[in-house]
């Protein structure tokens, strides 16, 4: 058996691989730098006088197919820009899934709505449609619906739940870009799309998001006003019609974002294939990997297995250390070793000031002790998961050394 790089023998994988976190791992070149040149060149930096945020925008709505593509400054801006759209009642109650970003979360406490969690199938780790209907309350006002890993969730029985209640429908497409569901993009499925292009992201600007939709007159709103200070800069003049942050993109990040666009096909699929070549090489090894629903296309913002723990030597975390020590980006459990609600900010409810604000409100639901395990498979799928930092520049020669970097501790823990 070969010594592992935890206890001094040499490491899996020599080199360095690819990362998001600089240029090894990210397709960032002469494109997007003519694309900046020509927004320098024109000292416009804001939308209001460039033109680089309105053809992003285009470009992205015609790739979803949707009428409105508004850009905002990140995926929590866009998830915040789509709740404001909605307007909640202080109180109101928006379903969401425990493994998710914090970014899924903040925006609804940020309108004091009340985060109500579903918890998640076990195999796909996205929210458990079977589980559904019994968070429903006449106060539910939507759900938010996170594709984690890129994995898209059961969206054909989620949305006929959503219509029986007559539910709006957020998908959380942060870690989904150019998924599908039975043929069709995540983010077209719902009611509103909303996607982040920050660093880790299937796409970049380094910071920024989009919300897509078809929009609805019902909420007597405008999307981009959400964005926008409330402001209807459409009908011209100033005016403020309601309560909304400044989530404005630069032209900065919307001449990054256009290449970046032209390339999204292409990176994704690179992700994908060199997924499933792990997935291959992995068969038989113990690891087994999310299960993607079939009909769907994912696409492996994280590469996730599991490995169940009675079969290894050592606590998960350990093998994961061992991971580590043999050179794969990669951590145990998303995101973190606890679900979404276990964090101060929802726990403890550290919102605003010291009322507590939402859950505190007088006629808001009660009795949620977020410190327990109220999602019990998230709980167990956080503490198993082993989460491989995916990218888009990942070669055969690089899935390879993965490979053999994750069976060389398998075989060294198991048991
Ligand atoms: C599933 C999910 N939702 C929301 C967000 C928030 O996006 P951002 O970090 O751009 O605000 C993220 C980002 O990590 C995410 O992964």
């Amino acid at each position: 058996m070969k010594e592992l790089a935890l206890n001094g023998g040499p490491k899996a994988i020599a080199g360095a691989l690819p990362t998001f976190r600089n240029a090894s791992g990210r397709s960032l070149g002469a494109e997007e730098i003519e694309q900046l040149t020509e927004v320098i060149n024109s000292g416009s930096l804001s939308f209001l006088s460039g033109e680089k945020t309105k053809e992003f925008e285009r470009n992205f709505a015609e790739l979803f197919g949707a009428k409105q593509a508004v850009s905002v400054s990140s995926g929590t801006a866009a998830l915040h820009t789509a709740v404001t759209y909605l307007n909640p009642e202080p109180g109101d109650e928006i379903i969401v899934t425990p493994i998710t970003d914090m970014g899924s979360i903040i925006p609804v406490l940020a309108q004091l709505a009340i985060p109500v969690f579903v918890d998640v199938d076990p195999e796909t780790q996205n929210m458990d449609p079977a589980k559904l209907e019994a968070a429903i309350t006449p106060r539910t006002k939507a759900i938010i619906v996170t594709h984690i890993y890129g994995n898209p969730a059961d969206m054909d029985a989620i949305m006929a739940v959503a219509k029986r209640h007559n539910l709006f429908v957020i998908e959380d497409c942060a870690q989904a870009h150019l998924a599908t569901y039975k043929g069709h993009l995540c983010g077209t499925l719902g009611h509103l799309g909303c996607f982040s292009f920050q660093q880790s992201k299937h796409m970049t600007t380094g910071d920024g998001g989009m919300v897509i939709a078809n929009e609805d007159e019902r909420f007597g709103r405008e999307l981009r006003q959400c964005s926008d200070k409330g402001w209807p800069r459409s009908k011209g003049g100033r005016d403020h019609q309601f309560l909304a942050p400044n989530y404005h993109m630069t032209e900065l990040q919307a001449a990054v974002g256009i290449a970046q666009l032209r390339k999204l096909e292409g990176m994704v699929e690179a992700r994908r294939q060199s997924a499933f070549y792990l997935s291959e090489l992995l068969t038989g090894s113990g690891a087994n990997p999310t299960k993607i629903l079939p009909d769907t296309k994912g696409t492996f913002f994280f590469y996730t297995f599991r490995v169940d723990p009675s079969k290894l030597t050592v606590p998960t975390s350990d093998f994961v250390k061992a991971l580590v020590a043999e050179g794969i980006d990669c951590f145990l459990g998303y995101p973190g070793r606890i679900p979404i609600y276990r964090y101060p900010v929802v726990k403890d409810a550290l919102t605003f000031g010291t009322s507590g604000f939402p859950f505190t409100l007088p006629n808001a639901r009660k009795g949620e002790d977020y410190s327990q395990p109220i999602c019990p498979v998230a709980e167990k799928a956080c503490v198993e998961t082993v989460c491989i930092w995916w990218n888009e520049r990942f070669g055969r020669e690089h899935v390879e050394q993965i490979g053999s970097a994750i069976r060389k501790v398998m075989d060294a823990y198991r048991a």
